[in-house]
């Protein structure tokens, strides 16, 4: 008899003919869809930002491992996950790269307006309608991080080809050599022409990047996030966007996915991506590939390539 999962976020189609392979899956719809099944699922697959939401773990009596299809944890309860010895896993390593890319990819969309720019050819303005305004140098900006692990590192080592002097703050000092340790984030954020965000969500980040951070960066600055919605105060951002007190905003990730708010939406100021850091064709079948091997060794009783806990 095949172990049966519930897979809660849609996986490549190749990654799902293995899992349909291995095991029984039930495609998650909703709770009331788990009342005759709750008690013979063993296992979970799901999204970093989507998780598990708590109704879903408290209904399945038989959990034994949460396969993470990314690397954020922070929407999983894992306290109840280690009281419940359910085992949790990630996919490390293999996202990095690709996290990396899009917050360039945003530096250099935000601060140089392409957005605007492929608005203003595909709208056949070109010629017809003043052309879209300046703008900002992208080399040789100062660069704030905010969350120096892999991600973050990563951003700093393409920054490097950019000419961008780099500052962090994390919990600690890493001691990297061409990278400034800035323990305060109102002064990083001071001394940042673009703050990026590549810390990880849950109650400790929470609204990290306040108003008071934003300002600091200031009408001349700009802010990155990559990381979490969770991370920034979304409502303060809409307001000194609006207000001009920071210079612009590009997003991948926002705290009520998928509602993104209105003032972020229409803002001149503001680029927006739906979630799509880890989104290529490599990355997410290497994630999903983890997740596939995750839950074969844990079915197999073998120790977990990638075990949170
Ligand atoms: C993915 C993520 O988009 O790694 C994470 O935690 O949020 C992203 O890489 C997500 O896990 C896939 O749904």
């Amino acid at each position: 008899m095949k172990p049966e999962i519930l897979l809660i976020e849609p996986m490549m189609p190749d990654i799902e003919r293995q899992l349909d392979a291995a095991y029984t899956v039930h495609r998650f719809t909703s709770i009331a869809q788990l009342k005759d099944i709750a008690g013979n699922i063993r296992g979970i697959a799901t999204g970093g930002a989507t998780g598990v939401p708590q109704d879903v773990m408290d209904s399945l009596p038989a959990l034994e491992i949460i396969a993470i299809n990314g690397i954020g944890t922070d929407a999983v309860n894992l306290t109840q996950a280690k009281e419940r010895n359910i085992r949790v896993t990630t996919t490390p390593g293999v996202l990095t790269d690709d996290v990396a890319d899009m917050a360039i990819g945003l530096i250099l969309s935000l601060l140089r307006g392409l957005p605007a720019g492929d608005r203003y050819v595909r709208d056949g303005e070109w010629g017809r309608k003043s052309a879209p305004p300046l703008g900002r140098k992208v080399t040789g900006k100062r660069l704030g991080i905010i969350g120096m692990g892999q991600v973050g590192r990563a951003i700093a080592h393409r920054a490097q080809a950019f000419a961008m002097p780099v500052s962090y703050t994390d919990l600690r000092d890493f001691g990297l050599k061409d990278h400034t340790f800035v323990p305060d984030l109102k002064t990083l954020a001071r001394d940042s022409e673009v703050l990026v965000v590549a810390a990880s969500g849950g109650a400790g980040s929470r609204h990290l990047v306040s108003r008071e951070v934003m300002e600091a960066v200031g009408p001349e600055g700009f802010l990155v996030n990559v990381a979490r919605g969770s991370v920034v105060d979304e409502q303060a951002l809409a307001q000194v966007l609006e207000a001009g007190k920071l210079g612009g905003a590009a997003l991948d990730v926002f705290e009520h996915e998928p509602e993104v708010p209105a003032a972020l939406r229409h803002s001149p100021r503001t680029v927006l991506q739906p979630h799509r850091a880890s989104a290529t064709v490599e990355t997410r079948l290497a994630m999903g590939e983890l997740v596939v091997r995750n839950l074969a060794a844990h079915f197999a009783n073998q120790s977990l390539p990638t075990a949170v806990i």
